[in-house]
């Protein structure tokens, strides 16, 4: 099916309504999500990216309702990651000799992926090529946003960015513009996507975006490879960006534990009733990790501005699902944030030092030694919890 952008430019990707996790297990997908792709017919016929593999066939087949594949001048692949080239094999197994355009970082993963030896035409940030009717693509390089091989093209004439990744969202809907679908959804995807996938890459992405600023390239709608296609005020989008990019933190703590016989989530109720307690104003969140999705949870940390992080001790240690989250954490690399410790135990009670050494390690700053409870808190027991959290909500 296609669907129409702008001028010549048609979408014709795949919505994935099914769609529960991406990565693997790494990210849940509650709104499904699209692999967006773009036919331009122009002087040339150029695609812009493909669909995940296991649409490859039915791609492929809805590409030949619209077109004769062999009128496809050029192919322009944006980033090797599967969700984007998973259909190549299948069309270029009806189209061999047409080339494709990519960055050199995307030679060696289609190479490494497919094993085949396509027509690779490598393209640098500046280059351009005529594709008719007084109409260019302009590739901007977009190295580690989020793979070494992404890059952005931009169509002259009808000012559309073909950002990839970037900008986009984990969001199934058949409606094809940002203005036409639910806004909390969008911006609760938006900012997710960010969060989850984007949030180690902010330095970068802050250079970058003052490097496309710099192009002076007028942009009237940013086409990305999953979800909306951002028409109404595009650079909207672009200004998010550029404040989450800049060590985000909302006027926010959120607290997450785990628990084995409650009294490590007792202590959170408290420590969160306590924080309020001192600051009315700030927003205060509290997550059980073993029942929550530690992508909202993670999305939460990145929106907080202190996380307090609890965990009874078990065998010299912390429980497990906790200690996967904080390597998770780390790997974000979030700057310019507050870590606070707490937890039950019954003996030894390494806990609290076990998750202050890790989130230190994570890149927070830790700010108290943290605060254990020996066996069930008991009522003074709760309101030293209730104590602490109005300390961290002064920290
Ligand atoms: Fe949507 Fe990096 O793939």
């Amino acid at each position: 099916m296609m669907k129409h952008v702008k001028g010549n430019v048609h979408w014709v990707g795949k919505v994935d309504w099914e769609l529960e996790t991406f990565h693997g297990n790494e990210y849940t997908t509650r709104k499904g999500s699209t692999y967006n792709s773009y036919l331009i017919k122009e002087g040339k016929t150029v695609l812009v990216d493909t669909v995940w593999s296991p649409f490859a066939d039915e791609f492929v087949d809805n590409l030949e309702k619209g077109i004769d594949l062999a009128d496809i001048d050029l192919i322009v692949v944006n980033h090797g990651e599967v969700d984007h080239s998973g259909a190549l094999p299948a069309l270029m197994e009806c189209i061999p000799e047409t080339p494709i355009y990519c960055t050199a970082n995307a030679v060696k993963s289609l190479k490494g992926q497919y094993h085949e030896d396509w027509d690779f035409r490598v393209v640098k940030t500046g280059d351009r090529i005529d594709i008719g009717n007084g109409k260019e693509l302009v590739f901007v390089e977009m190295t580690m946003l989020h793979w070494p091989d992404s890059m952005a093209t931009y169509l002259t004439g009808d000012n559309i960015l073909f950002s990839n990744d970037a900008f986009g969202q984990h969001l199934a809907t058949e409606k094809l513009f940002n203005d036409q679908v639910d806004q909390c959804d969008l911006f609760n995807e938006s900012i997710k996507y960010y969060a989850n996938i984007l949030t180690p890459f902010s330095s970068m992405l802050a250079k970058k975006l003052k490097e496309i600023s710099a192009l002076g390239l007028p942009i009237d709608m940013i086409a990305t490879s999953h979800g909306v296609v951002w028409r109404d005020d595009p650079m909207q989008i672009v200004e998010k960006y550029a404040a989450w990019a800049d060590d985000y933190k909302e006027d926010q703590i959120t607290v997450v534990y785990e628990t084995m016989w409650n009294g490590t989530r007792t202590l959170a109720e408290r420590i969160a009733a306590g924080i309020r307690e001192a600051d009315p104003d700030v927003v205060v969140k509290v997550f059980n990790l073993a029942k929550s999705d530690e992508n909202d949870v993670i999305t939460e940390i990145f929106k907080s501005k202190t996380a307090v992080i609890g965990s009874p001790t078990v065998s010299n240690n912390i429980l497990h699902t906790m200690a996967g989250f904080i390597q998770m954490v780390k790997g974000f690399r979030f700057k310019g944030k507050k870590a606070a410790a707490f937890g039950c135990y019954g003996w030894s009670g390494e806990g609290v030092k076990v998750i202050n050494d890790l989130m230190s390690e994570a890149g927070f700053e830790v700010t108290t030694e943290g605060y254990r409870n020996n066996w069930n808190p008991d009522g003074a027991a709760q309101e030293a919890a209730e104590e602490f959290g109005r300390t961290i909500a002064g920290l």
